[in-house]
C-alpha cells in the first residue's frame, strides 16, 4: 500500500482567504453573548498552562470558571492561524443557530482587539480522542453499552446536521478529537471551523480539501468534491474506531494491519471480525459478537468507495439501533485512499479536479505517480 497519509505536512495552511475587518466580523455575530477579554482571563487565570485541556488546528483550548461559577471551555485562536478567523466565524455562525442533545453547545466569544475566542461548556470528559483512543487511557471505562450509546448518540447528531436543519450542515472533519462527552459519557459534536452549509438545492460543493487524514472519503480527498457522503465516510472510520478502540492508523504495526479499515476488511473477508475487538471488551458482560460486528459492517457500508451506496445518518442511526437490518449483500470492500496509488494506478491531478495553490512549497506538496497533492489543507489532531 502507497503512502499517502504521512505525505502531508501540517503546516499546509490554505493562503487567507482575504482581510476581514472587525466591524464586518462583529455585525455577522450580533446574536451571541460577547464576553470581555479580562473576564476570560480571569477565568482562565491567565489563560495559564495548567489550565489548557487540549489543542487543535485552530489554537488553544482552556478550561475556566466564569464569576458566576459556570466551568467554560476557551477555544483561543492562535495568532499565526492564517486560515483562523474564518474558521473562528463559521464555528460560531454554524453552531450558534442549532442546539442538540449531540452536537456542543456555543455560549458566545470574545472579539476585542487581537482576541478571538469561542466560549463553550466545558465538557467533563475531554474528546474520544483522548479518553478511548489516547496513548494514556483515561480511567473511564468503555463498555460495549457506553460505546453504543456514544456510537448513536454521534450519529444522532450528524443526522440532525444533515437532514433536520436548514441549510444542512456538513461539519468535514468528524473524527475522535471532534466527538466530547459530558459528565455522563453522552457525545457532542465539537469544532464547527470547517463546516460548509449547504442549500438544498446543491447536490454537491467543490472545494478546496480540507479535513484530516485517514477520515478523509476518497472522492473528496481526490477531486475535492464535498456532499453529506463524505461526513458519512468520516463517521464509518470513527465508528470502526470506537467497537476496536484504537486509532485508524498505528505506525508501529507492520504493513496492512497498520490501517485500521484495510486490517477490518481482511479479517471480515476471511470470517474472523472477532480478532478485531478490544480487548478491553473482554469480560464485559453486556459486549455481544453479533451486535459488535454488525456495527463493523455498517462501518463498511458508510466507507463505501462509490458515495451513493453510503446510506444517509438517518438509516445508519436506524441501523445501529437495530430498527432496520444490515444487508451484507450491499457490502464491499470498503474506499481506501491508499489503495488507489497502487504503482500501476496513478491519477491525473489534471483530471481530478485538485486545485494547486500559487504558495504551495515543496514542504506542502506531495507527488505520487501523476498526482500531486497540493490542495489538502490537513488539520490533523
Ligand atoms: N467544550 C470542551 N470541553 C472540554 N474539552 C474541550 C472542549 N472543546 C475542546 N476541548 C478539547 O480541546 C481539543 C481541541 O478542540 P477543538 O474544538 O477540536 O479545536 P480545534 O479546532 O483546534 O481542533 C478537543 O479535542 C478537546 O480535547
Ligand atoms: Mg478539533
Amino acid at each position: 500500500m502507497a503512502c499517502f497519509t504521512g505525505c502531508f505536512s501540517r503546516k499546509a495552511d490554505p493562503p487567507t482567504t482575504g482581510a476581514i475587518d472587525l466591524e464586518e466580523e462583529l455585525s455577522s455575530i450580533q446574536n451571541i453573548r460577547l464576553y470581555s477579554y479580562k473576564e476570560l482571563q480571569i477565568a482562565s487565570n491567565d489563560f495559564s498552562t495548567v489550565n489548557k485541556i487540549g489543542r487543535g488546528g485552530f489554537g488553544s483550548v482552556y478550561k475556566g470558571k466564569l464569576k458566576d461559577g459556570t466551568l467554560v471551555a476557551l477555544k483561543v485562536l492562535s495568532v499565526e492561524s492564517s486560515q483562523g478567523v474564518r474558521e473562528f466565524l463559521t464555528e460560531i455562525n454554524t453552531i450558534s443557530a442549532i442546539q442538540h442533545e449531540n452536537l456542543v453547545s456555543l455560549y458566545g466569544c470574545c472579539v476585542e482587539g487581537g482576541h478571538r475566542i469561542v466560549v463553550y461548556g466545558y465538557l467533563e470528559n475531554n474528546s474520544l480522542a483522548q479518553t478511548l483512543l489516547g496513548s494514556m487511557r483515561s480511567n473511564i471505562k468503555f463498555s460495549w453499552n457506553i460505546r453504543t450509546k456514544i456510537c448513536i448518540g454521534v450519529a444522532r447528531g450528524l443526522a440532525f446536521l444533515h437532514e433536520e436543519i436548514q441549510p444542512h450542515v456538513v461539519h468535514r472533519d468528524i473524527k475522535a478529537s471532534n466527538v466530547l462527552l459530558d459528565k455522563d459519557l453522552t457525545p457532542k459534536i465539537s469544532d464547527f471551523g470547517l463546516a460548509k452549509l449547504f442549500p438544498a438545492n446543491l447536490t454537491h460543493i467543490s472545494t478546496r480539501v480540507a479535513g484530516t487524514l485517514g477520515y478523509l472519503a476518497p472522492e473528496y480527498a481526490i477531486r475535492g468534491q464535498l456532499t453529506r457522503k463524505a461526513d458519512i465516510y468520516s463517521f464509518g472510520v470513527l465508528l470502526l474506531e470506537i467497537v476496536c478502540g484504537r486509532c485508524n492508523k498505528n505506525d508501529r504495526l507492520p504493513g496492512e494491519d497498520k490501517y485500521l479499515l484495510e486490517r477490518a476488511w481482511v479479517l471480515y473477508s476471511d470470517n474472523k471480525l472477532e480478532e478485531l475487538m478490544d480487548v478491553s471488551l473482554e469480560g464485559d458482560r453486556e459486549f455481544d459478537l453479533d451486535e459488535a460486528s454488525k456495527f463493523i459492517k455498517i462501518s463498511f457500508l458508510c466507507t463505501q468507495q462509490m458515495p451513493k451506496l453510503r446510506p444517509s445518518m438517518s438509516t445508519v442511526v436506524k441501523m445501529l439501533r437495530g430498527e432496520i437490518g444490515v444487508d451484507e449483500k450491499m457490502i464491499s470492500q470498503p474506499g481506501l485512499i491508499s489503495e488507489q496509488f497502487g504503482k500501476n494506478n496513478t491519477i491525473d491531478a489534471s483530471s481530478s479536479g485538485l486545485e494547486k495553490h500559487d504558495n504551495s512549497t515543496s514542504d506542502t506538496t506531495m507527488s505520487y505517480g501523476t498526482m500531486t497533492f497540493s490542495s489538502i489543507y490537513n488539520r490533523s489532531p
